[in-house]
């Protein structure tokens, strides 16, 4: 399918493509969709910029087309619309962490973590808050077939390290423009494969990050640690990375199931307000998994 509803431009060789001509403020037909979930596909992270004046229910709407809508754990949502959350940092809140604010692949703790994940912006300092995406499909193809063999036979542990008893988001002490509520659940390891299958491009990824994977499964995290480092800054070298300055009503999509990303905090003493909705995935793949069956989940 070429495109004909939409224009689409690469951003860099690693990942992202900013596409033009859709009005997200209104319905859209399908063919419209089916292109941008194409061109989102292909790129791993899209975006449309000049959507001033989205409501959170414009945003539903558009991000319901993807599909079912995530489980937000830790994070309330509108009152407009329960799977629209406010993602902000206050001007007098100074250097405190940011939502986001290090290498991650969004809710890679849930048993079903997003797949899509859409950030619209409503507030801009006047620089700085840009959004780093990285590419995990070139982070595992540019392995050794040594490592990728290995990495293809192991599951890791994963736990929301963040929202944990007295960690940066634990309650509202360093995010309280933002709903953080606590909760038990916090604690709770899940398991994935390291490496995963992307059930739209059959591709495999590396989905190893440094905000929530812990260790290897049936290792201790002294012995997973080396190796996960490794991991961790090999996935985000400069070749695989799109950053993306926002600008006005600008809308992000991305594929958390090929990509981590990273909010960049360095607008200290200004405001910066976006909204977000995640879009239900499929539980992660492994290698020699039938993709079938989960993309059908
Ligand atoms: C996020 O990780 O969802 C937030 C990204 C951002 O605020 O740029």
């Amino acid at each position: 399918m070429s495109y004909q509803r939409i224009a689409v431009r690469r951003m860099t060789g690693g990942c992202g493509a900013e596409i033009d001509g859709p009005d997200l403020r209104k319905p859209l037909d399908e063919q419209t969709v089916a292109e941008i979930r194409k061109a989102l596909i292909e790129n791993c992270c899209v975006f449309l910029r000049g959507q001033e004046g989205m409501t959170d229910l414009d945003q539903a709407r558009f991000a319901g087309y993807f599909g079912t809508f995530g489980r937000d754990p830790f994070v309330e949502g509108e009152e407009t619309h329960p799977s629209v959350l406010k993602v902000a940092k206050e001007a007098d809140e100074g250097r405190n962490p940011t939502f986001g604010g290090n290498w991650h692949s969004d809710w890679s703790f849930l048993e079903t973590p997003p797949a899509f994940t859409f950030l619209h912006a409503r507030e801009l300092p006047p620089y700085g808050g840009d959004t780093m995406f990285a590419n995990q499909y070139l982070a595992y193809e540019t392995l050794s077939e040594g490592l990728r063999k290995t990495l293809d036979g192991l599951r890791a542990v994963y736990w929301a390290k963040a929202y944990a008893k007295g960690a940066a988001f634990y309650d509202n002490r360093n995010a309280r423009s933002m709903k953080v509520r606590h909760d038990e659940s916090a604690m709770a390891e899940m398991t994935h494969p390291i490496v995963r299958v992307h059930p739209e491009s059959g591709r495999r990824a590396l989905f190893a990050n440094v905000a929530y994977t812990v260790r290897f499964e049936g290792m201790t995290e002294a012995e997973s640690l080396p190796l996960l480092k490794y991991l961790y800054e090999h996935s985000a070298r400069p070749e695989f990375v799109c950053r993306f300055t926002w600008s006005p009503g600008a809308m992000a999509i991305w594929d958390n199931r090929c990509l981590v990303h990273f909010a960049i905090n360095d607008y200290a003493g200004y405001r910066r307000e976006l909204r977000r909705t995640t879009i239900r995935g499929e539980k992660p793949i492994a290698v020699g998994e039938d993709t079938n069956l989960r993309a059908a989940e």
